[in-house]
């Protein structure tokens, strides 16, 4: 992993209390490591598990963790600390500190230095599973995404009480990945993977879905899908970025175009088909949009009234065209990413429709209420035939560029096995 952006990097890191609290000891180690200048501050609770002096002996600075210590202000005090910050980072974030920066209390050095320090912040949340799942947390978590903060993971897996679920935080050498890989992207840079190929999709056509379609039921409504088109937005923008040319075919979102990408814009899951199928040449194709499995058979020519209560047709449904499968058949056939949008059973569904619909590799994603569609973040699991790629939370920019590098990662490999057999 390139981690050259952390070279010099003034990062807070904040940490909260929860068994988690002796990974982050890790963390400190892999952040120093990477030249980044690390002052720890640590909650009251966080220090039942993990005593300020290991963290003090790791980053060479005293630690901080009460917010009214005569001592330690008359050095810098925690305005100067929040000054000094180039990014703040909180790893564990437990479900209370979670709570108490959502609500924009201050009734600690780190929250207090969350609402005084102005650079950019990143939370890796740590909870028991169904704490996690609980309304309260998730609302507090949007709360917190919709103001920018960046969340990494939590993961799936077994946790300390023993449950299994999501809410285990996530492994040192994923935070630090998650967060080279965001500061790269707000440098300008794409993520430290790229190294120097910054330019790694030069000469290749990228043809890229995106968006839902809409399948008319009569002049005036349609079914459609909750799809906003900002993560097959932000693989055109890579891509482009990247150096390919970009052909981003959408359905009806209101986004404005990546610069140097042609979009052609259409409505139905056939005329998505179709404006594919008039592509003549690529080398990569990925299916990020939503599109409809079956439309209306024979749409009403006029609005359909509603009689005694109830709407007086039966709505036929055809089958749409399957458009990843019919690229997935061409001669010559282009590398193929698809995305499986699952509400359960993820991992087995996603290899399921890979396998189905010949794709080379496919971007698993959880969906549901306030997760994955129309979201500016998402967290993606990527399966191809040789390995997966866990992606914690993260912007779907920087998935976006994380998604490129792993096809660029797996083509290489491609090359060199064809090379020795
Ligand atoms: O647009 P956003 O708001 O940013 O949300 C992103 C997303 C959730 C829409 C995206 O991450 C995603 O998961 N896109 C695929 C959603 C989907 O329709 O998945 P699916 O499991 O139904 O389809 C599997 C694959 O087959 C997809 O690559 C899809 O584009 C493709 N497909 C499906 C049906 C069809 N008739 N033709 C297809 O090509």
């Amino acid at each position: 992993m390139n981690t050259s952006c952390l070279q010099n990097q003034r990062i807070i890191l904040g940490v909260s209390g929860g068994i988690a609290a002796y990974k982050s000891l890790h963390l400190l180690r892999l952040l120093t490591r990477a030249g980044a200048d690390v002052r720890v501050v640590m909650t009251q609770a966080a220090t039942e598990f993990v005593t300020p002096l290991s963290f003090q002996a790791l980053s060479g600075h005293s630690v901080r963790v009460a917010l009214f210590d005569a001592e330690a202000e008359s050095g810098m005090d925690h305005i100067a600390l929040a000054r000094w910050a180039d990014c703040l980072l909180i790893a564990p974030a437990s479900a209370d500190l979670l709570a108490r920066c959502a609500h924009g209390r201050a009734d600690d050095l780190l929250t207090t230095l969350v609402l005084a320090c102005a650079a950019p912040l990143w939370v890796a949340p740590a909870m028991n599973q169904q704490m996690w799942r609980h309304p309260a947390v998730k609302e507090n978590c949007r709360i917190l995404a919709a103001r920018g903060v960046r969340f990494i993971g939590p993961q799936v897996g077994e946790q300390a009480c023993g449950d299994i679920g999501a809410g285990r935080m996530s492994e040192p050498e994923q935070i630090l990945q998650a967060l080279t890989q965001s500061i790269s992207a707000q440098d300008g840079q794409p993520s430290g993977q790229l190294e120097s190929d910054t330019r790694g999709l030069d000469g290749r056509h990228v043809v890229i879905t995106a968006g839902g379609t809409q399948e008319p039921i009569d002049p005036v409504r349609y079914i459609a899908n909750r799809s906003s088109g900002k993560m097959g937005f932000a693989l055109a923008h890579a891509a482009a970025r990247l150096g390919a040319t970009v052909t981003l075919i959408s359905g009806p979102v209101s986004l404005q175009t990546p610069s140097g990408v042609q979009r052609v814009d259409v409505t139905t899951a056939l005329e998505m088909a179709e404006a594919v199928a008039a592509v003549e040449k690529m080398d990569l194709f990925i299916g990020a949009a939503a599109v409809a499995d079956f439309r209306v058979a024979r749409p009403a020519e006029h609005k359909l009234k509603k009689q005694s209560g109830k709407m007086g047709q039966t709505l036929e449904l055809v089958e749409n065209p399957d458009i990843i499968t019919t690229v997935s058949r061409r001669d010559p056939r282009p590398f193929v990413i698809g995305f499986a949008a699952e509400t359960e059973k993820l991992v087995e569904y996603a290899e399921q429709k890979r396998v189905a619909k010949n794709m080379d590799l496919i971007c698993a994603n959880q969906v549901g209420p306030g997760q994955g569609f129309d979201q500016p973040d998402n967290e993606l699991l990527l399966i191809w035939s040789g390995g997966r790629r866990w992606l914690p939370r993260a912007d779907k920019q920087q998935l976006a560029f994380a998604v490129l590098e792993t096809y660029q990662r797996i083509q290489k490999e491609q090359e060199h096995a064809s090379y020795s057999s």
